[in-house]
């Protein structure tokens, strides 16, 4: 059963006067029928939001869901043919496997027959392998036996579309691992439609077809694990694939050439414009961000008088109705209304710095990081020369010259992994820590505590995030 999200929000009321959280937002997808996708995100990011919608546990805000030909939107969960399995198994302590597993049926109408019953829970038991464990209790079993006992409960009722909400959280490393395997099997044998929530990068590469990246209630990206992986669409998703992550460079925009401590990386990009630190925009993410604030407290904040241009709107000096002066004065009321608020700096220089730390000051709540990739998107629409993050993953380094300038950088320690061995370093100069990756062949090469690695490829992201190369 193909499974499609059309325009999706959840938002829930703001607690105590909160702003509202949108806990997804507008989100678009479609799962091909048959195929396992994973939901992967931070925490809070919306992935058991959007999976409740899918169950209809949860009502949308806003958009439609699609099962197929039918709109489900407003079909009761009971009616979805839907199979849920959460990260806590919830099995009933009281009932055998065999209970548990059957107990979804026992509302099947017309009434199934009990053989038939106990020869479905045979079959579903058999697929998850617990089929010899039936007549046990929950506290009898294994936290891996347990979930495959929640999996099979949920493949009961024989459903189109199969979720589950980190079915793997509760378990130790090794299980994790068999039991995604597990998952994998029964849902290649099964077909059934599979979303799959999970926090964990490595899970959700493992064992999907395609991943939905997501990130404060919106996809990022959408695409088979190694696109995700090989091709992110921005610094997020770059940063949340891969184990150890992906290693970031403060490099510098300059007059169209990328710069990494004044080696040139890229040239012909462009950078000519200009931008001014007191756009109006700026306080709106600000407001969104929670300043309390108004206009002109906000520019006043940052050392920047607020003065009053009151447009000449009402020119034309009309003839004064004689007797009326109200109407005379809310004339002038309206037209003062048209007036524009024109902010003088006073004193200082504007940094995005010291905006963040006004900010801060009047409620604003988002980190640095954040307001720097909101601020970003006008800076880097007026194109003027900015910072900018080179992103060298782990793996991608190489201790041979090649065309890319190298980095020095410091060694601190060696970790051996595997065949591999990752070196941890500080680049040169700096506090900023870098991990490389080499083959274990290549352990000689590193003789000195100041080395030059060469990264092989790397990727370009602008202020705001996005993918530039
Ligand atoms: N009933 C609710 N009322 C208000 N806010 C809610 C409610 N349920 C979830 N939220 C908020 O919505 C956002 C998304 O929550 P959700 O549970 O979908 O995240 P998640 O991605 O599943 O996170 P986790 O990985 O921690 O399970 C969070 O900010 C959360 O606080
Ligand atoms: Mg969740």
């Amino acid at each position: 059963m193909e499974v499609r999200i059309d325009n999706l929000s959840k938002h829930f009321p703001g607690v105590k006067g909160a702003p509202v959280v949108k806990a997804v937002d507008q989100m678009n997808f479609t799962i091909p029928d048959g195929k396992l996708v994973g939901l992967l995100g931070p925490s809070g990011c919306g992935k058991s939001t959007t999976l409740y919608m899918i169950a209809g546990l949860h009502k949308p805000t806003e958009g439609k869901i699609w099962f197929g030909d039918r709109d489900v939107t407003d079909v009761p969960a009971e009616n979805r043919g839907i199979g849920l399995v959460f990260q806590n198994y919830a099995l009933y302590p009281h009932f055998t496997v065999r209970q548990n597993i059957t107990f979804p049926l026992e509302n099947v109408r017309p009434k199934l027959p009990k053989e038939e019953m106990e020869q479905i829970a045979q079959e579903v038991a058999n697929l998850v392998d617990i089929g010899n464990l039936l007549d046990r209790l929950p506290k009898q079993l294994s936290g891996g036996q347990q979930q495959r006992v929640a999996i099979a409960r949920a493949l009961s009722k024989r459903p189109q579309v199969l979720l589950l909400d980190e079915p793997l959280s509760n378990l130790d490393a090794r299980l994790r691992l068999q039991t995604r395997e597990e998952i994998r099997r029964i849902q290649r044998d099964t077909k059934v439609t599979t979303i799959f929530v999970t926090h964990d990068q490595e899970e959700a590469m493992s064992i999907s077809d395609s991943i939905v990246v997501m990130r404060r209630g919106v996809v990022h990206q959408i695409d088979a694990p190694q696109v995700v992986y090989e091709e992110p669409v921005d610094l997020f998703v770059a940063k949340f694939l891969g184990s150890p992550a992906i290693n970031i460079f403060d490099g510098e925009l300059k007059d169209g050439k990328v710069l990494l401590h004044g080696n040139v990386y890229h040239e012909g990009l462009k950078s000519a414009g200009t931008f001014d630190l007191k756009d109006e925009r700026i306080y709106d993410v600000a407001v969104a961000g929670g300043y309390q604030g108004t206009k002109a407290q906000y520019f006043t904040s940052l050392g920047v008088e607020y003065v009053e241009k009151v447009e000449e709107t009402a020119k034309e000096e009309e003839p004064k109705e004689k007797g009326n002066f109200f109407k005379n004065f809310s004339e002038k009321m309206k037209a003062k209304k048209k007036s524009q608020f024109v902010p003088n700096v006073i004193e200082g220089e504007l940094t995005l710095h010291s905006l963040h730390t006004a900010l801060s000051f009047g409620g604003y709540r988002p980190s640095f990081g954040d307001f720097e990739e909101e601020v970003g998107k006008f800076i880097v629409e007026a194109g003027v020369n900015r910072n900018v993050k080179i992103g060298v993953r782990p793996e991608a380094f190489t201790l041979d010259k090649n065309e890319n300038p190298a980095i020095e950088i410091e060694v601190l320690f060696i970790e051996h992994i595997g065949r591999d061995i990752t070196i941890v370093a500080n680049v040169l100069g700096q506090k900023h820590r870098i991990r490389v990756i080499i083959p274990a062949e290549e352990r000689h090469k590193v003789k000195d505590k100041v080395i030059k690695v060469y990264p092989k490829r790397f990727y370009l992201f602008d202020l705001d995030g996005s993918r530039i190369l």
